[in-house]
């Protein structure tokens, strides 16, 4: 789907740099047997160059990439182990380029096997090597994965993908043949699984919530609903920016717990005008949510609870708002023609290992709920380009 709006140089390169399979997939087949050269990084290509290539018969830019998809994951666990030992990090602090003794003493891992997982994140691009041996970070490396770097969202990746999301993954297989999965609710009574999925999250949304606010004008709002909102970056970011703005956040008890420190690190005039409110949107909505709000947020939350309470959810939300209240629906969502994007896909699919009862979302299923809860003027465009979606509609005067 193209996109027309303009998108922060986070967002896309989130949308670039999540999902290995894509990079793969992107890489013609033709110009590895036509020319004969490998193309760096590529498991097809560097299969390719004498034979007829393993499960990739026709152009990956039309077919599957076999190979590319199913080793993927190899892919994402060199990042996250990487991303686990701070290897961008050493490098960085030392100007940027370092030697594999470099490393082994900055890490502590001599043994051999820190030579091939430098190897193999050279390969992937995110490390180029010099002919002299030395190391250096790749321009996507240097601004999204040094800890230092303002654009860092390496603790979302490792966190969130590599500890959580990548073990759930492994259930889905049998999670799709019996229905039988984690709900956010049970995890989350962890309180340990609850911080680490907070602190992620935090660490991802804080620059999308910026894009929101590029997006939607909040400017003489009062009071806003953030149902499900986590680690308060929504929040946070959106009262930074609109000083009149108050905003009450419904979560499960043990993120508040993290939500609140995030909060509370704000300065006083935002930190005052946030409030959490313990319990689930699946139940009753406490009345110290309040009414009457100019604005209800439901950002990533549509996916993560059985497709039959959505349409409550967005009852809820109606109710809670005045006339001429807005409602903003961000998630994960493929395109109406439900075959891509990739990455909206996947998201969806990665949502069914811990709610296995969820509803794949695209603008039109959204919509058209939030027309049966009564909101109008219903109008939806891309945030994350070929991740999220959002879908505002409005309460009638
Ligand atoms: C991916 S996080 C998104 C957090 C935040 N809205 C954001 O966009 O940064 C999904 C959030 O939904 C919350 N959630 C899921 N089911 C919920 C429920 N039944 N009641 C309240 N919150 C829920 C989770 O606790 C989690 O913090």
């Amino acid at each position: 789907m193209a996109c027309t709006l303009r998108l922060p140089r986070v967002a896309r390169s989130l949308a670039r740099a999540v999902c290995p399979a894509t990079r793969y997939q992107l890489a013609p087949l033709s110009t590895a047997v036509g020319g004969g050269q490998a193309l760096k990084g590529s498991v097809v290509a560097t299969s390719s160059r004498f034979s007829q290539v393993r499960g990739a018969a026709a152009s990956p830019a039309t077919d599957i990439d076999i190979d590319g998809t199913a080793y993927a994951f190899m892919s994402s666990q060199a990042l996250f182990s990487a991303l686990e030992v701070d290897l961008f990090d050493h490098i960085a602090k030392k100007g940027g380029a370092a030697q594999i003794e470099d490393l082994q003493q900055a890490t502590g891992i001599s043994a051999p096997r820190l030579q091939i997982l430098v190897t193999a994140l050279a390969a992937m691009n995110a490390l180029k090597r010099s002919p002299e041996g030395s190391y250096s970070l790749s321009a996507n490396t240097e601004r999204f994965l040094v800890r230092s770097s303002k654009d860092f969202y390496g603790d979302y990746l490792r966190l969130q993908m590599g500890q959580q999301f990548y073990r759930h993954m492994q259930a889905l297989p049998q999670i799709m043949k019996t229905g039988k999965g984690p709900t956010y609710e049970k995890l989350f009574a962890d309180p340990a699984e609850a911080d680490t999925y907070t602190k992620a999250q935090h660490n991802g949304s804080l620059a999308t919530a910026g894009s929101l606010c590029k997006r939607v004008d909040f400017s003489g709002m009062k009071s806003m609903l953030d149902i499900g909102g986590g680690s308060g970056a929504f929040s946070i970011v959106i009262c930074r920016k609109n000083p009149e703005l108050t905003s009450r956040i419904l979560e499960f008890p043990e993120v508040c717990n993290t939500g609140e420190k995030f909060v509370a690190e704000e300065p006083a005039d935002v930190s005052e005008r946030i409030k959490y409110v313990r319990g689930s949107c699946l139940n009753e909505w406490p009345t110290d949510l309040g009414e009457k709000h100019d604005v209800a947020l439901i950002s990533y939350v549509s996916e993560s609870v059985p497709h039959d309470a959505i349409p409550m959810m967005y009852e809820r939300a109606f109710a809670r708002l005045r006339p001429g209240g807005l409602l903003i629906v961000h998630s994960f969502m493929v395109d109406d023609s439900l075959d891509g994007p990739l990455l909206g896909a996947l998201w969806s699919l990665q949502h069914v290992a811990v709610n296995a009862n969820g509803l794949g979302l695209h603008p039109a299923n959204v919509g058209d709920m939030m027309t049966k809860a009564g909101f109008e003027n219903i109008k939806n465009q891309d945030m994350i380009r070929k991740m999220t979606k959002l879908v505002i509609g409005q309460k009638p005067m």
